[in-house]
């Protein structure tokens, strides 16, 4: 009898390795390798949690309905057409399910986040990477990598792990390139951290093309990356799509639950907000000040390179793990001399300071 055999191009796929959460040995570590929240979840979502644990054996609100409305009042959105998601993660897959397959091309830029490649591999499309501009998203090698077998492109906006951006008129000039059968997808899992005046999330994008999405998560600024959820907004069409090819319950409950709960407590989500306009800057500067190169991030963690050969990073990375102190080694995502350091509460960005200080020294 033949062997078991999965579908081809699955066995090149790289399982995705998250951030490290632990030490062997160490109870307490200081974790700023996943670009959580850095206070953690909203009190008011922890009470809405409790309350909502005597009901778990009832079936959730397979449509959402409740969560989809509290996004649309506070984003000023139409809620019918939102979709969540057991986190922004399974919306990109979903895109991709629905809109490519096998001998279709899926772009995205050379550092971007790198679920796009893994998700374009997961359904047999080719993933194509075009080359940043120190490290930055460039439109102009993006749009001269689109083909006739080009189905979407991804862009995070900022883009996770170099932490740039785009801005308002380099967006309209990416999706003003784009062929209308090409899907957008703007990935703003940052957005919420984020108080440039050129930014956009491309909410005004999707209101006016029909080719354009926009997805969202509430693992980052709104502090329940556990819970996996993340949502999108996109046209009709694609939103009646993904309705046809989500699971009939693929949010949680108590993911629904605290997220209307995060969503309402706009006095935590200013403190996480305020936490990372004080925090990010002085990580940024005290790194430049030991002589790393610090690129600019406009979301909640910083990408800072040592040795062009990867050595130090790998180094400095062994040195703060031994010190309980996890950051993100960048290797997979094609920057081996890079670490990516997510902006933690007071006492753990300068105990990563400290750490490199004495690892510099
Ligand atoms: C750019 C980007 N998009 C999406 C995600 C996935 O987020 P979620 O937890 O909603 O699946 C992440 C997580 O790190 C991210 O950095």
């Amino acid at each position: 009898m033949a062997p078991l055999r999965p579908r081809p191009g699955i066995l090149e796929i790289e399982p995705y390795v998250g951030g490290k959460a632990e030490v062997e040995g160490m109870a307490n570590v200081v974790k700023l390798s996943a670009n959580e929240a850095a206070l953690g979840p909203s009190p008011k979502a922890i009470a809405a949690l409790r309350a909502a644990v005597p009901v778990v054996h009832r079936y959730p609100d397979g449509g959402a309905r409740a969560l989809r409305q509290a996004i649309g009042a506070r984003f000023d959105l139409d809620p019918g057409r939102i979709v969540c998601g057991s986190g922004s993660d399974e919306l990109i897959q979903l895109l991709m399910r629905a809109y490519a397959g096998p001998g279709d091309e899926v772009l995205y830029s050379a550092h971007g986040f790198l679920m796009y490649r893994l998700s374009a591999l997961a359904i047999g499309a080719t993933p194509v990477a075009a080359p940043e501009r120190d490290l930055r998203t460039d439109v102009d090698a993006m749009l001269s990598r689109v083909t006739s077998r080009t189905r979407a492109l991804f862009v995070a906006n900022p883009n996770n792990p170099t932490g740039s951006y785009l801005t308002r008129e380099e967006l309209a000039r990416l999706h003003a390139g784009l062929p209308n059968d090409v899907l957008l997808v703007i990935d703003a899992a940052y957005a919420e951290y984020i108080g440039c005046a050129d930014y956009t999330t491309g909410q005004e994008l999707v209101e006016r093309a029909g080719n354009v999405v926009m997805t969202r998560t509430f693992s980052k600024l709104f502090g329940l990356a556990a819970l996996r959820l993340g949502w999108l907004y996109g046209p009709p069409d694609v939103i009646d799509v993904l309705h046809r090819v989500r699971g009939p319950f693929n949010v949680s409950a108590l993911a629904q639950t605290a997220g209307i709960a995060a969503l309402e407590d706009r006095e935590h989500q200013e403190q996480e907000r305020a936490n990372n306009d004080c925090w990010r800057p002085w990580l940024a500067e005290q790194l430049a000040a030991l002589g790393l190169r610090v690129h600019p991030s406009v979301a909640n963690f910083v990408l800072v390179g040592f040795d062009a050969d990867g050595g130090s990073a790998r180094a400095a990375s062994a040195w703060l793990e031994r010190h309980g102190i996890l950051a993100r080694p960048m290797a997979a995502y094609g920057l081996p001399h890079c670490l990516r350091i997510s902006v933690g509460r007071e006492a753990e960005n300068q105990a990563v300071i400290a750490r490199l200080r004495e690892f510099v020294a």
